[in-house]
């Protein structure tokens, strides 16, 4: 399939592209409402009819209007910060659709996900029980709790996105999390009748997911004989997507049948929760960076293709070394073979090396794909580059969900003078 007609599968047909980049300051995110409308009701027709709490990562894409479509269709949110949590119950998301994790919850985010009546607390360590069990009782409030456990299986993935080895920090080892459910009794205001997994982000192999499963259900008859019980299983998020043309993913709903499996060796009858935490796989290809060409740069041996986007706006690559397919909004172009770069003041300002894609020149429009997870969300300022907009497209209409920030609202975060004051003497508790 040629790229222009992989945007075609993608559900952007009828969108004006030349006429929203009039509309709107380039470089910008845009979103595909019937994509993201399609995601969910494929998820959800995967799960059905097992009553699954599909608890959405808000890390993946916490924009406000993108998380009111998701909540409209029914999700709930897995946040991971005050912050999360706010946009959750701004976009409509009750609290009881709501899963709280996190390796680092501070005492002041417990509290809010109490107020807030959150679902579940995903909890971490040992630590974490005794401060959520402090917080809970000062407020007199008893917390739902499932113990995330680390299996120790690698995902397959990227190492940098790989979560359930020993080494790495999330999670309690299987021997911590006996002896946590031996001893639950002693924190009062604790509920732990839950266990919670999450392996990795951006797995494509079935087998690490199924393995991780059936672990933690092996733990939940393990643990239901010693006397406690299981009243939600939290198996995480993790889907991959097809970054690349041609790229194995395990089908969602094989995903779906690994789960009812590992539910089905666990207790047949289990009327508890089953939780999902999916994030890139709802949202990661309802996205796209558009993006112009600012110049094309003959160097001492390749040709630089300069965008007005930058590793700032859309990380990924510069971080995980990650592929995403571009594709310029041209026709009729011969090939040319590009190193696709960003302003930015860094060399791994880089989108892509030796690519080739069809000749562009300055001002030409380009769509970065596979964009709509991990894009806007982990933005950052720097360069002193102003976030971008975000908006959300159905064919010919559009609506927007982000404005541009400007250079005026960069720069008032910062104090406009330098004045001095002497510290307070207390010493300020954090957590
Ligand atoms: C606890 C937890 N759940 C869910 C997710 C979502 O993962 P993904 O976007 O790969 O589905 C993450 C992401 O890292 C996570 O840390």
């Amino acid at each position: 399939m040629d790229d222009a007609r992989r945007m075609d599968a993608q559900a952007w047909q009828g969108v004006d592209w030349v006429g929203l980049a009039h509309a709107l300051p380039t470089p910008f995110y845009a979103y595909s409402a019937p994509a993201l409308r399609a995601r969910v009701a494929r998820l959800q027709a995967a799960f059905s009819p097992r009553p699954t709490l599909i608890a959405y990562a808000v890390k993946a894409n916490g924009n406000l209007g993108l998380l009111r479509l998701l909540a409209e269709a029914g999700l709930g949110a897995d946040i991971v910060s005050a912050g999360e949590l706010a946009r959750a119950r701004a976009a409509g998301i009750p609290g009881e659709r709501i899963v709280f994790s996190g390796v680092g919850k501070t005492a002041e985010e417990m509290r809010q996900g109490l107020e807030a009546g959150v679902r579940r607390f995903n909890v971490e360590s040992r630590e974490e029980l005794e401060v959520l069990d402090g917080v809970a009782r000062a407020m007199g409030r008893i917390a739902d709790v499932a113990l995330r456990i680390n299996p120790d299986i690698d995902a397959g993935t990227h190492g940098k996105i790989s979560t359930g080895r020993a080494g790495n920090k999330f999670g309690i080892d299987l021997p911590e999390a006996r002896r946590l459910f031996s001893e639950r009794a002693t924190w009062r205001a604790l509920r732990i009748d839950g266990l919670h997994m999450h392996i990795g982000s951006q797995i494509t192999d079935e087998v690490p997911l199924r393995r991780a499963a059936h672990s933690m259900v092996d733990f939940a008859r393990e643990i239901r004989a010693l006397g406690a019980s299981v009243r939600s299983l939290d198996f995480g998020g993790g889907l991959g997507v097809p970054y690349r043309e041609g790229q194995a993913t395990v089908p969602v709903e094989h995903h779906a049948a690994l789960i009812r499996g590992a539910l089905a060796a666990f207790d047949p009858h289990f009327d508890g929760d089953c939780i999902i935490e999916p994030g890139r796989w709802l949202v990661a290809e309802a996205g796209v960076l558009v993006t112009r060409v600012l110049r094309v740069k003959r160097g001492a041996d390749r040709e630089f293709l300069i965008l007005d986007a930058a590793m700032n706006d859309l990380m990924r690559p510069a971080l995980y070394d990650a592929w995403h397919d571009i594709v310029p909004l041209v026709s009729g172009r011969p090939m040319a073979s590009y190193d696709v770069v960003g302003p930015v003041c860094e060399t791994g300002d880089t989108f892509a090396t030796a690519r080739d894609l069809p000749a562009c020149r300055a001002g030409d429009l380009v769509a970065i794909l596979g964009a709509g997870a991990y894009g806007a969300s982990m933005a950052s300022t720097y360069n002193s580059r102003p976030l971008v907009a975000e908006v959300l497209v159905d064919g010919p209409h559009h609506a927007l969900l982000r404005r541009a920030q400007s250079i005026e609202a960069l720069l008032a975060q910062d104090e406009g003078e330098t004045v001095w004051a002497v510290s307070p003497r207390a010493t300020v508790r954090r957590a």
